[in-house]
């Protein structure tokens, strides 16, 4: 896929972005720790800790949306008694998430569907995970809003994503690894050099630490707070329903 997703209507959007993931799906994990230096894991694992106590309840149910190859469903499940469910709208990349869950003594549940509609009732879950799947959405608020009426009331979402570097210095050097370096390893590695364009352009356009606590706070949720990872390349938004 060469066309930027973001090019496109809510539709096409949603389409591309499908698209995209699907040629990319079978080098993803690797160009992902290759790209983040293996950062990408601590990062996963810091929203495990953070939900740590809804995970230690076997009567809990956490769901992980735009799951992916299923890297954060994973983390969730280790020493879990909850159970872990993962849902993505790419078939490849759900794929080869099945292909890890299969190897797992508790197998991850895995559904495809579109994060913006999900086939869940009102309130089903204690909490929702999305780990750099939000931004790819075609209308933020409106998966917000979606990812809200899923929780049961009380339930947390936990967002996890690129963000905006916070000391000056830092964040120039992550704009020239992020916009020049990355695209450049990615296209040669993936041999798709539109799905690495996309990335810094995506993360450009979407809102920083402060925006999307905005966000969240305006679809309902409440108690919405973030933590930055790395100087703030990533941060995890928690917010109440
Ligand atoms: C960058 S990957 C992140 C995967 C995984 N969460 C991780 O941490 O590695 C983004 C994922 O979001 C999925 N995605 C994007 N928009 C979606 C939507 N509307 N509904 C479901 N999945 C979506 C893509 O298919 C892709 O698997």
């Amino acid at each position: 896929m060469t066309q930027n997703p973001s090019s496109h209507g809510e539709i096409g959007h949603a389409k591309a972005v499908k698209e995209m993931f699907s040629g990319i799906a079978g080098r993803y994990d690797s160009l992902n720790h290759l790209l983040s230096l293996n950062i990408d894991k601590n990062w996963r694992r810091r929203v495990r800790r953070e939900l740590a106590d809804v995970l230690e309840r076997p009567e809990a149910v956490v769901l992980d949306v735009a799951c992916g190859t299923g890297d954060l469903s994973i983390e969730l499940q280790q020493n879990a008694s909850a159970t872990v469910v993962g849902t993505d709208f790419c078939r490849p990349m759900l794929a080869v998430a099945a292909t890890k869950s299969d190897g797992l003594a508790r197998r991850i549940p895995l559904i495809e569907a579109d994060g913006m509609n999900l086939p869940s009732a009102s309130e089903s879950f204690d909490a929702v995970t999305i780990a750099f799947g939000l931004r790819n959405f075609a209308n933020w608020s409106n998966g917000l809003v979606e990812l809200h009426r899923i929780l049961k009331p009380g339930g947390r979402l936990l967002v996890l994503e690129f963000s905006a570097p916070v000391l000056p210095g830092f964040r120039q050097l992550f704009k020239f690894y992020f916009s020049y370096i990355l695209p450049r390893i990615g296209g040669m590695v993936s041999g798709s050099r539109g799905a690495y364009e996309y990335l810094p352009d995506s993360v450009s356009r979407f809102p920083d630490q402060r925006g999307l606590a905005d966000l969240m706070r305006k679809v309902g949720f409440s108690d919405v707070t973030y933590r930055n990872l790395t100087g703030g390349i990533a941060a995890i938004h928690v917010g109440v329903k």
